[in-house]
C-alpha cells in the first residue's frame, strides 16, 4: 500500500504532481493490469477535483468493455468510433470535450457528464484501452491535467 496525503487545498499543479508520485510509487511496485489499473483510477479520484467518473475501457475483440473506475455504475460496452472514448480509438489520440452535449455521438453513461478527457492506451504500438475522466463542469480540464494524464498513461505503458 501507498501512503497518500490530504489533497485538500491543493493546486492544481500540485494535484497533478500527486497522481504523478503516487502512480509511479503504485506501477514500482506491480505489474498486474487490474490491480495498477484499480489503484490509478483511486488516485485520480482522490487527488483531482469536480469528476463523476474516472477509469478505464479495454478493448476486447473489436469494442471497449468496461474496466476498473470510480464513479457510477457505466455503459459496459462502448463500439470503436462511439462517444468520446470510441472516437480517442478511431482516431488514435486524445479527446479532450469541453462540452458533451456539443457532440452528435456522445454517449451518456451519466446525465451529469459535461466535459470529458479520453487518453489512449498503447501496448506494441496497439490500442490496448483507454483513460476516461468525466466531470459535471463545463471545459472543465486544462492543459496541464491533460499533459498530467498522458504522462501518467506513458507511466502505465512502460509496465505492459
Ligand atoms: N461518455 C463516454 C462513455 C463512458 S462514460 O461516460 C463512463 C463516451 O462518450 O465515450
Amino acid at each position: 500500500m501507498i501512503e497518500t496525503v490530504n489533497p485538500k487545498g491543493l493546486s492544481p499543479a500540485k494535484r497533478m504532481e500527486s497522481i504523478l508520485l503516487f502512480s509511479r510509487a503504485q506501477l514500482r511496485n506491480e505489474k498486474n493490469l487490474t490491480a495498477n489499473l484499480a489503484n490509478l483510477s483511486a488516485i485520480i479520484a482522490l487527488y483531482m477535483e469536480d469528476l463523476n467518473w474516472a477509469g478505464f475501457y479495454l478493448m476486447n475483440e473489436g469494442e471497449l468493455v468496461l474496466g476498473p473506475f470510480q464513479g457510477k455504475p457505466a455503459c459496459n460496452r462502448i463500439a470503436i468510433g462511439s462517444g468520446v472514448c470510441g472516437t480517442a480509438v478511431a482516431e488514435g489520440k486524445t479527446q479532450r470535450v469541453d462540452d458533451v452535449l456539443a457532440l452528435d455521438n456522445h454517449i451518456a453513461c451519466d446525465a451529469a457528464s459535461r466535459s470529458e478527457l479520453v487518453v489512449p492506451i498503447r501496448q506494441d504500438g496497439e490500442i490496448l484501452g483507454v483513460l476516461d475522466l468525466d466531470s459535471p463542469s463545463l471545459a472543465r480540464f486544462t492543459d496541464l491535467e491533460q499533459s498530467a494524464m498522458e504522462e501518467l498513461v506513458r507511466l502505465l505503458e512502460e509496465t505492459l
